[in-house]
């Protein structure tokens, strides 16, 4: 199995930590110390008080490393009251103080699969004298949930409290809270027989991703700030004055282990007292989820290669796990083994690379689309996330920088995951320059100085120059585009020539171009001219479909463009159909119908227009409703609905449903009982999988997909 980002080179965190500490070499030891207790008390309250971390996961745990190893090399600066010998970070006032029966402990940390080796083989060496390691040591691997440690306490089968971790010592009360959490029993599914008189569960309060993403759809449509990950909003929402509040989000839990356990018949040799696995399997009888993924391993090679699997499941899952704790199986070797003041040493956390980085925001700028749509992007310090580096990141929309208050200047929180796109969280305000303005979203375009204009109502802001270059560069190289009429080899850079030499200035010019012009062109010769003639050519008879996503009318990508071509004949007809008309067309709606009545309205478009009649471009004919005669066999995907998710590297998600429309199938955005498959690239949508899953609707990789596009055979 590959093992992309577990390389046995020095992972990143500790690159960081080093980076950190070699960076401040004027600094005394326990001066450094000092500091670094103070960012690291700092940011946990953020991150365990407010539910509003400042720095990334990544970053604190970078902070923590560096404190560990001065503390190991000066241990005279060691102290009781370090952030690495205490856990987590005082309750708070707002909430009843709970003492814990047995304290609530935090994990140590390692990075790589070696470290995570290295700890296995101390393990067992320690172990080897001791009696109860009868055989080799056992381990029980679990992912890691993002979420918040909790404390349920059963009196006789009933739950009677539920708290938070707070410092290890006192947690908050939120029992009321927690009893709104519809996966959590009020009364244990055990029989009378097997109940204790006190059973301490604890595990892991999770918002699932999907959950998540609907709760900042309606925080942005309330106009309020987005939460910025699903642990944030979790601990937030469970933290709670009103349990009302708590009862809208749809909170879940994962049972991982058991705490006080008082009176009753659960001991017993090799029971849920003696082992991790047994007490897992306890849980899930008393009527608690518990992970699936949850497996035991017997040997630290089968500990690694359960890493290595559960980061390549890591986007699979409707939940974020940000790594795998890695448990001794045996309790009474847990004893012998026992803990320090921050964490046991009979379990690890092996934690994930980091998919959250902060980084300096350096500008923002606006860029032009082909529909003039003038959409801000943030020009970042370039930051390795995920294991690629980015530089960029769209910012959407004018309200979406107001919303996260973005400001050049900022550190901001940058996200991968679970989707390839780099995403812009939000801003650290704790590190915001003193002089940092409000950002002001641009009155003139960058590509042609004229004005940008934002209508009531819209959230976009737009270019309204049909002759901007910026705009022509994007709709010509969208003309050409594989989606659209898949000219070969006029890519955006081609494009910016042909513009630049004066050679072109909107679509249909492209007809015109001859081989003399193109062939004095830098870097074309007589062959490449000749080949981009033909390919040019070829486009003239896509027909009416492909054309009318080439001509980048508003709203109208591949299945609109086959919905208008399947009920009206001709270009020529479609711009003379009313807004009426068009609505009435299945799958389009007003705002479609009156794009599409705009766009021909446009003296400028109808020329356009005329300009590709005239070069002998097909306006109806079109080949994905009516196959010519030797193309009549029936469409592989006739009638079938094939949804896409996740980038596929083959494949543009235009590419992809036109593809599938080419073949007389639909491709819709969201997944149904209808669906005939699932197609699905990198970082899938957890939604659209889950749902998938739980239809049993089949789920196809890319191979499988052009398997499908031929034959129109499910593999
Ligand atoms: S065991 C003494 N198991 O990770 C053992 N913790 O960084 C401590 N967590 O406070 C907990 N999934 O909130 C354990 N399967 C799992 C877990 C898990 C997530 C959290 C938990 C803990 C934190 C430590």
């Amino acid at each position: 199995m590959p093992e992309p980002t577990m390389s046995s080179g020095r992972p990143p965190v500790e690159a960081l930590a080093a980076r950190a500490a070699s960076e401040a070499p004027a600094t005394a030891p326990a001066d450094r110390v000092a500091e670094l207790r103070r960012q690291i008390a700092y940011h946990s309250a953020r991150y365990h008080q407010d539910d509003a971390p400042e720095i990334a996961d990544f970053e604190y745990d970078a902070l923590v490393l560096e404190l560990t190893e001065l503390e190991a090399s000066h241990p005279e600066l060691a102290s009781a009251v370090s952030p690495t010998a205490t856990v987590g970070a005082p309750p708070s006032p707002a909430f009843a103080p709970v003492q814990h029966a047995l304290r609530m402990l935090s994990l140590d940390n390692v990075f790589s699969v070696d470290e995570l080796t290295a700890w296995g083989v101390r393990l067992e060496r320690l172990l080897a004298g001791e009696p109860e390691a009868r055989s080799a040591v056992a381990f029980v691997c679990e992912p890691k949930i993002d979420g918040l440690a909790m404390s349920l306490r059963y009196e006789r089968g009933t739950l009677v409290r539920a708290a938070t971790r707070g410092d290890g010592t006192t947690g908050e009360d939120v029992t009321a809270n927690v009893r709104t959490i519809g996966v959590i029993p009020h009364e244990l599914t055990l029989p009378a027989t097997d109940l204790p008189e006190v059973l301490e569960v604890r595990g892991e309060v999770y918002l699932p991703l999907a959950a998540f993403e609907e709760l900042n759809r309606r925080q942005l449509e309330a106009g309020l700030r987005p939460f910025a990950n699903p642990r944030n909003s979790a601990a937030g929402s469970l933290r709670q004055k009103d349990p009302a509040v708590t009862a809208e989000r749809p909170l879940a839990f994962f049972a991982y282990g058991l705490g006080e356990v008082r009176g009753g018949p659960l001991a017993g040799r090799g029971g849920p007292l003696e082992r991790q696995s047994a007490a897992l399997e306890l849980l899930a009888r008393a009527g608690f989820p518990v992970n699936p993924m949850i497996r035991r391993e017997a040997e630290l090679d089968g500990v690694a290669r359960y890493c290595a699997e559960a980061l390549e499941r890591r986007h699979d899952l409707d939940y974020e796990i940000d790594g795998v704790v890695v448990k001794v199986d045996d309790v009474a070797l847990q004893r012998r083994l026992g803990a320090t003041s921050h964490a046991p040493r009979w379990a690890v956390a092996y934690k994930f690379p980091p998919e959250e980085r902060t980084t300096l925001l350096k500008q923002i700028l606006v860029s032009i689309g082909r529909t003039g749509r003038a959409t801000p992007f943030a020009a970042l310090e370039p930051v390795v996330v995920a294991g690629s580096t980015v530089g960029l990141a769209s910012l959407h929309n004018e309200d979406q920088v107001a919303l996260k208050d973005l400001r050049e200047g900022d550190t901001v929180i940058v996200r991968k995951a679970g989707d390839v796109i780099p995403e812009v969280v939000g801003p650290v305000l704790a590190a915001r320059p003193p002089d940092a303005a409000p950002w002001r979203f641009p009155t003139t375009c960058p590509g042609c100085g004229g004005p940008l204009v934002r209508l009531e109502g819209e959230s976009d802001t737009f270019c309204i120059n049909v002759d901007c270059p910026a705009q022509q560069l994007q709709r010509i190289a969208h003309f050409a585009a594989r989606s659209a009429m898949d000219i070969e080899g006029l890519g955006e850079m081609r494009v910016g020539q042909l513009i630049g030499a004066g050679l072109v200035h909107d679509v249909a010019d492209l007809y015109r171009l001859d081989l003399e012009a193109l062939a004095a062109l830098e870097g074309f010769g007589e062959v490449s001219a000749r080949n981009l003639l033909a390919a040019i050519d070829a486009s003239r008879a896509r027909g009416m479909t492909r054309l009318l996503v080439a001509l980048s009318i508003h709203h109208v990508g591949p299945t609109i463009a086959a919905a208008l071509a399947a009920a009206i004949v001709d270009l020529d007809a479609l711009g003379a159909a009313s807004e009426e008309q068009l609505s009435a067309i299945d799958q389009v709606g007003g705002t479609i119908a009156a794009s599409v009545v705009a766009f021909f309205a446009s003296e400028r478009n109808r020329q356009v227009i005329e300009k590709l009649r005239s070069a002998g471009v097909a306006f109806g004919s079109d080949r994905y409703r009516s196959p010519t005669s030797e193309e009549a066999a029936p469409l592989p995907l006739a009638g079938r609905s094939v949804v896409v998710t996740g980038t596929l590297e083959g494949f543009s998600r235009e590419e992809a449903e036109a593809a599938i429309l080419e073949r007389g199938g639909k491709s819709p955005g969201s997944v149904s009982a209808k669906t005939f498959a699932v197609v699905v690239g990198a970082e899938p949508g957890a939604a659209k999988l889950s749902k998938a899953e739980q239809l049993g609707i089949p789920i196809l990789d890319e191979a499988a997909f052009r398997r499908l596009l031929a034959t129109g055979e499910l593999a």
